[in-house]
């Protein structure tokens, strides 16, 4: 019964985001599915609730919905429902996906459960190391923004309102975003793999000056 509730997620959610923009395609969502059972591997929650998120965490980005933070949960929720998931199970996944986001985390956070600490971790390892670096230039092409732009300092600081208006070059968003992840880690598990794809990061960032600077 469990398998089949995946396997059914698995097939609704590749047909919705067949024509998803390259940030939240499937294999983003494949990807932070792996996560999420590694990290299932030595923490413990409940496997049903976090795969069941994992899977449908970006089917409605509120981006592209007026900021309408509301259009995942729901359609999620309908779906879940439509196919005999549990409300129990349903109102978790649900709560999960509207609180799990970054720009969310900016904001006052008013649920918590051990399964939003799990696909949390497991989204935020796709956003840091070398598929965090080919996500976020992707992105900053897509937005048609300079790499780097040594004029503008990357320190500045953002707020939830500013972070998605800023035309900053993609190395900012490094500073702003991606190298604060490791710290916001909230389990064991998820800890110890963001500390390597971390040091990856910074490792990328120096080549990068130093590649800039024209040094050998
Ligand atoms: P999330 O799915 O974690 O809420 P976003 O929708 O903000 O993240 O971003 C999707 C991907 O695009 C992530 O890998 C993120 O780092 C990247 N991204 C978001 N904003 C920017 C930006 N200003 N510059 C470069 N990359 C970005
Ligand atoms: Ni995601």
């Amino acid at each position: 019964m469990q398998d089949s509730f995946i396997e059914q997620t698995v097939t609704f959610v590749k047909e919705r985001l067949q024509h998803a923009e390259s940030g939240h395609d499937w294999w983003h969502i494949q990807r932070v599915w792996n996560n999420t059972k590694l990290l299932l591997e030595t923490e413990s929650a409940d496997r049903m609730v976090c795969e069941l998120t994992a899977l449908l965490h970006d089917i409605a980005d509120s981006k592209f919905h007026d900021g309408d933070e509301e259009i995942g949960p729901r359609i999620a929720g309908e779906f879940l429902t439509r196919i005999g998931v549990e409300k129990e199970i349903v109102e978790h996944v649900q709560n999960i996906i509207l609180h799990m986001s970054f720009k969310a985390s900016l904001g006052k956070v008013t649920f918590h459960s051990k399964e939003l600490e799990v696909v949390q971790d497991a989204d935020r390892l796709d956003a840091i190391g070398a598929i965090g670096v080919a996500r976020a230039f992707n992105y900053g092409g897509y937005k048609n923004r300079e790499i780097y732009n040594p004029d503008i300092p990357v320190d500045q600081h953002l707020t939830k309102e500013s972070y998605k208006n800023t035309q900053a070059p993609t190395i900012n968003h490094f500073y702003e975003k991606l190298l604060l992840l490791r710290d916001k880690m909230n389990t064991a598990a998820g800890k110890k793999i963001a500390n390597s794809r971390h040091q990856f990061m910074e490792s990328f960032l120096q080549q990068f000056y130093g590649e800039w600077n024209g040094e050998r």
